[in-house]
């Protein structure tokens, strides 16, 4: 391969024509600031340190945000931590990105290469030629050869070494959070408990509840949680459904779990979590919009397509005295994804407390 750097004529005269067209040859190369003047060279040097400089200060933001600000279950004191570490993580990628494009654009050569085409093996002098450009390149950036650049090498190799902190410091300080997987066995139903519309908390009647309608339902009491609010609700939604009990095929062992027709199952998909919430009355399917599982409520929530392994976990539902749809108990198995401990029977200790009213 062979490369000319800069042909300095418009178009070089008297040049032959190829298929009827004329060599218009390169425009005359004017040179950057930078080129000839060294106070510009070294301010261009400065400002690509500095945006270097940018990058290595939103790692410390990000890290010392998620190190720093305490998150509470407030939606605005998350948002407020997220942004935080975001405009970090922001910070350190934008400042390499800039650094190098300025870099470039600034302080390595921007003359106009011609290359010219060639044979498929490259001869040794286009090798050669290579392995010049190679080393041009390397003297260009500053890395070696004769003008050396210490500052930006410097800064650049702080800036690449410590971005990737942003990302990964959160992830080695969870190392030591709460791996109890125990947790997800347990949610905030109790026996007794309302059923209550999400997000409002007004609780539901059984007269509500017609036939091919869908609730999105939370426990009485969620909205009230000054602690893990977030949390319990991510365990604890349900979809409240009323079929017409003849379509409604009672699983062993749940006779009584259902109320003429209406039916509670978890909101969480069993395959990675995401909410199950599109209903089709005609066919009684719940689908997933993440992965298309799909759930077939008139016969226990089973998987009948896609990715999920297991049914939907169902709530078992009485009515009180006063005509409201309550929980008989927690969840008789653990809701969301499966995971290596997960268990699948109330023998396993994770079943929750049946007593009415006891806190969570
Ligand atoms: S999370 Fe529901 S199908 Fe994947």
């Amino acid at each position: 391969m062979s490369t000319t750097e800069n042909p300095t004529e418009h178009g070089p005269e008297g040049s032959e024509k190829q298929n009827g067209f004329e060599n218009p040859g390169l425009p005359y190369h004017r040179p950057r600031r930078a080129d000839v003047d060294p106070k510009a060279d070294k301010k261009a040097e400065r400002q690509v340190a500095a945006l270097f400089g940018v990058s290595i200060v939103g790692t410390i933001v990000a890290i010392g945000s998620y190190m720093a600000l305490d998150m509470t279950d407030e939606i605005d004191s998350i948002r407020f931590v997220n942004m935080a570490i975001g405009l970090g993580i922001f910070l350190a990628m934008i400042g390499i990105g800039l650094g190098a494009i300025h870099w470039a654009k600034t302080l390595m050569r921007d003359h106009e290469m011609v290359e010219e085409r060639h044979a498929m093996r490259s001869s040794d002098e286009a090798r050669e030629g290579a392995i010049q450009n190679l080393k041009d390149g390397a003297e260009d950036s500053g890395i070696g050869g004769v003008k050396r650049r210490p500052v930006l090498i410097g800064s650049m190799l702080t800036a690449l070494l410590a971005a990737p902190l942003a990302l990964l410091w959160p992830q080695i300080g969870n190392m030591g959070a709460d791996w109890n997987t125990s947790n997800f066995g347990h949610t905030m139903w109790r026996k007794g408990m309302r059923l209550t519309r999400d997000p409002d908390g007004t609780p539901i009647k059984a007269s509500d509840v017609t036939i091919g309608s869908a609730f999105h339902v939370i426990p009485d009491g969620l909205n009230e949680l000054e602690h893990h609010k977030i949390e319990e609700k991510a365990k604890a939604v349900v979809l409240l459904l009323r079929l017409d009990p003849r379509d409604l095929k009672i699983q062993e062992g749940r006779e009584d779990w259902s109320f003429d027709g209406i039916v509670a199952y978890s909101k969480i998909c069993t395959h990675v979590g995401c909410p199950v919430a599109l209903y089709e009355q005609q066919t009684h399917h719940l689908l997933c919009p993440c992965h298309q599982s799909t759930f077939d409520v008139a016969d226990g929530a089973k998987v009948v397509f896609g990715p999920a392994k297991r049914p939907l976990p169902q709530l078992p539902i009485a009515v009180d005295d006063e005509g409201y749809i309550v929980a008989q108990s927690d969840f008789h198995e653990p809701i969301g994804p499966s995971y290596w401990t997960r268990l699948s029977d109330t023998s396993d200790g994770l079943h929750a407390d049946d007593t009415e009213g006891s806190s969570h």
